[in-house]
């Protein structure tokens, strides 16, 4: 992430008094063995949108990868804007509602007009912005950091939700976009 170290830092203070009180309560939903390694607040107006990255159990054959030698010259390979698929699923909680994810939307249209415009996640983890509901992510799969942009990430979590949430699917409660590699996917589901 390119957000500033002294931004980040004092984010954190205010974060460690409150966290209990943000973070998506059932973290499995998240990823399988979801665990916060980060948490943040982002202020929208006078409401705070909590940016949390998650570690999540990867499989095996993804472990062996990522203990081989990294290419340390190469960056994270940037997948902002490639093509994915929607998959709509019910996940048995009730959707997020239009009102606390409209809230993230602004989160993100800030995002896209900082210096930090896109962001780097690391293999086998997720990166979620969530407020009230409503939870939106970008999740790494692949053996390889993944660079994604914040417009794209509100974009298609929000094309995946038109299409999968009520009132178009009134019954499901979370949408996704997979890459047709299955590495990443981005998506929306209640928080
Ligand atoms: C390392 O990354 C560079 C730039 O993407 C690439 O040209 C090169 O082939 C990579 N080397 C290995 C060993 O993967
Ligand atoms: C995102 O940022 C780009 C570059 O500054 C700008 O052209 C575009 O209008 C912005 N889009 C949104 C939705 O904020």
């Amino acid at each position: 992430m390119k957000f500033s170290v002294t931004a980040l830092l004092s984010l954190a203070i205010v974060v460690s008094n409150t966290n209990a009180l943000f973070t998506p309560r059932d973290e499995e939903s998240v990823c399988k063995g979801a665990k916060a390694v980060s948490t943040s607040l982002i202020p929208v107006g006078s409401k705070m949108v909590e940016m949390t990255t998650f570690s999540c159990d990867m499989p095996e054959s993804f472990r062996v990868l990522d203990a081989a030698p990294s290419n340390a010259t190469a960056g994270p390979d940037d997948v902002c804007g490639e093509l994915c698929i929607n998959v709509c699923t019910n996940s048995g909680t009730l959707p997020p509602t239009t009102d606390d994810c409209a809230v993230i939307m602004d989160a993100v249209t800030i995002f896209n007009g900082s210096h930090a415009p896109d962001f780097t996640v690391s293999n086998g983890h997720a990166q979620v912005l969530s407020f009230g509901t409503c939870r939106m992510f970008f999740e790494n799969f692949s053996p390889n950091p993944l660079a994604y942009c914040w417009l794209s990430l509100g974009q298609v979590a929000s094309a995946a939700g038109s299409a999968c949430l009520p009132p178009v699917q009134p019954v499901n409660s979370e949408g996704f976009c997979i890459a047709n590699t299955g590495l990443w996917r981005v998506g929306i589901a209640h928080a």
